[in-house]
């Protein structure tokens, strides 16, 4: 799928060090399919020459807002009518600060107070600026109108300083746009992931664990997110970050993992249980440490835990449920197994081990359903969580439509 595909984007350009990146951002705008026009503010000339931007962008650049010769063509009306979506990328806190004032005295800030066409800011500026009030309280006013903010990143900035407020890498930038114009298809719709491991206590310094690191059920919260989904996570112990807009709730063991996803399992529409939950826990927890010096061998007893997934699709008004399988050998026998045995509407198998599935950047599934199979070829963890998520809804929509026909 490409969604900027054919997209006309009036891409604004303003004062910022960031602004050197704009020739890359136009490039791959024209990659993505899209077709750019820039416009660029007086103090964005004094970092890149118009003539770059116009050479990349092949029209061109729009640099005053009463020029005869481009009011003959594509004034600031024109321009605001032709965009599908107007992209300041760098904003500067200046340009934000007109943009949330409504100020019409430049050639941009004209043009996007004259456009009824989605606007996309991506900020760039100094730590300090970026957490100053003001600008906080003008990407606010932007924001409650319907302004898209992508980014900033957080790191070494310009001037020496480390923090937030440097510009998204244009890859990013296109990426982030991209998500904006996929249809949300899971608009309305709650959709509960549990994530990462469970670590089942053996003592107050060990436990039995696994070595899921949540990457994959985070990948899938966020591209449920992408869809339009309102979504809760149920994460083990894990080190990510959480995805925007994702209710996160964290958890250690399996008992807790459990009761979590009962409490949050009402009104779910869609459940996907990425998790990689222990099955067996110690019977006993150990009240002090097990000491070396008291034993020459040592056995734990475990007993199984509850099965989460297979509880949850035992419901009797349950959600479309969704459930992994890990293994290490006989991958797609074993996946359907368990999509029978436990009940599941999905299972979306991948093979574990030897650097494969658990921990890494990259993954693989192989999906399957009552009358269907799909093979997802190896690619990052989000763009697999995006192919993962598309069939989910494709069978999701296809039960429901059988359920109310
Ligand atoms: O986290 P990463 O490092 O990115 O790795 C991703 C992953 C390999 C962990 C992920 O892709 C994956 O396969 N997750 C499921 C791991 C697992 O526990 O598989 P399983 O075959 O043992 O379990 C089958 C299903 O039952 C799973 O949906 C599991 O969440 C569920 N289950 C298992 C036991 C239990 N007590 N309750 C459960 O709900």
């Amino acid at each position: 799928m490409r969604p900027l595909a054919g997209k006309q984007i009036v891409l604004g350009v303003t004062g910022s060090i960031a602004a050197y990146k704009s020739a890359d951002l136009v490039r791959r705008l024209g990659d993505a399919g899209a077709e750019v026009r820039v416009v660029m503010t007086k103090s964005a000339c004094e970092f890149i020459t118009p003539l770059t931007l116009q050479t990349l962008s092949g029209h061109p650049v729009a640099l005053d807002l009463l020029d005869a010769d481009q009011e003959s063509a594509m004034g600031h009306i024109t321009l605001a009518r032709w965009a599908d979506w107007i992209l300041v990328a760098p904003a500067s806190a200046d340009v934000i600060a007109r943009l949330a004032q409504g100020r019409a005295d430049d050639l941009l800030s004209a043009l996007s107070l004259a456009s009824e066409s989605p606007l996309a800011i991506a900020p760039a500026m100094n730590n300090k600026m970026w957490s100053n009030q003001a600008t906080i309280a003008n990407l606010e006013l932007l924001r409650s109108r319907g302004v898209q903010v992508l980014g900033p990143a957080s790191g070494d900035q310009a001037c020496g300083e480390q923090g937030e407020g440097r510009l998204l890498e244009p890859v990013d930038i296109v990426a982030e746009l991209n998500q904006l114009l996929v249809p949300k298809k899971l608009q309305g719709r709650r959709v509960l992931i549990t994530a990462g491991p469970t670590f089942e206590p053996i003592d107050p310094v060990r436990f039995i664990g696994n070595r899921s690191s949540g990457k994959m059920g985070f990948a899938v919260a966020q591209a449920a997110v992408e869809a339009g989904a309102e979504v809760t996570l149920i994460a083990g112990p894990v080190h990510l970050a959480t995805p925007t807009s994702v209710n996160r709730i964290d958890v250690e063991t399996a008992q807790v993992m459990y009761e979590s996803v009962m409490m949050e399992i009402g009104g779910s529409d869609i459940f996907i249980s990425c998790a990689a939950v222990a099955d067996y826990r110690p019977i006993e927890l150990m009240e002090n440490k097990i000491k070396k010096i008291d034993h020459d061998s040592l056995s734990i007893e475990l007993e199984p835990t509850r099965d989460i997934v297979a509880d949850v699709a035992q419901q009797e008004d349950k959600p479309f449920v969704v459930g992994f399988a890990a293994e290490t050998q006989d991958v797609s026998l074993y996946a359907q197994e368990k999509l029978q045995r436990k009940g599941l509407d999905m299972i979306a198998a991948n093979q574990v081990g030897n650097g494969l599935g658990f921990s890494v950047d990259q993954n693989a599934l192989e999906v399957f359903w009552e009358n269907g199979s799909r093979a997802l070829a190896l690619t990052s963890k989000g763009q697999l969580a995006r192919d993962l998520m598309t069939l989910i809804i494709e069978q999701y929509n296809a039960k429901n439509t059988t359920k109310t026909a």
